[in-house]
């Protein structure tokens, strides 16, 4: 199995497979059931937000290895408006529709690092990690 996966989100079937592609990295780093969950789900909401407010993009989601330890590494893309406040898309029960406004804050609370880098009119780009503690 490859160490890098990318999968084009242009509609709700490519988050599907996503999730697939994830969950088969997160056995392979040794993550249990739960946690895989918890993986997907963060992919979940991110590509959901990709196709709600930018229509497209891409995951890329990765094996990581530190020593002993290994984790996944998901990087979610997109090329859509932007967000002009990041301090306040993050926090709870924001949404510019209506949404409940905590994909973004819960799914930072999901993993072990969470990074979101936009600018208004050039896109988003969230990266995010998660180590497998238990080995
Ligand atoms: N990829 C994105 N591009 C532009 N705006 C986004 C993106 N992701 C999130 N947002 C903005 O951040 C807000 C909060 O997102 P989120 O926490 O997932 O809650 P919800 O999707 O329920 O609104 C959204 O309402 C939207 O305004
Ligand atoms: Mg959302």
């Amino acid at each position: 199995m490859p160490n890098e996966v990318r999968v084009k989100i242009v509609s709700h079937a490519d988050i599907v497979a996503a999730r697939q592609e994830a969950r088969a990295l997160a056995i392979e780093a040794g993550f249990s059931l739960c946690d895989s969950t918890l993986i997907t789900t963060a992919i979940s909401e991110m590509s959901r937000n990709v196709l709600e407010y930018a229509q497209t993009g891409e995951v890329t989601i990765s094996l990581l290895r530190n020593g002993t330890k290994s984790g996944v590494k998901i990087v979610v893309q997109d090329c859509g408006p932007g967000i002009a406040d990041i301090g306040q898309v993050m926090q709870d029960g924001y949404s510019s529709r209506k949404g409940m406004g905590i994909g973004l804050p819960g799914t930072k609370r999901l993993m072990d690092e969470f990074e979101i880098r936009s600018k208004l009119g050039n896109g988003t780009t969230v990266t995010m990690k998660k180590w497998n503690w238990n080995q």
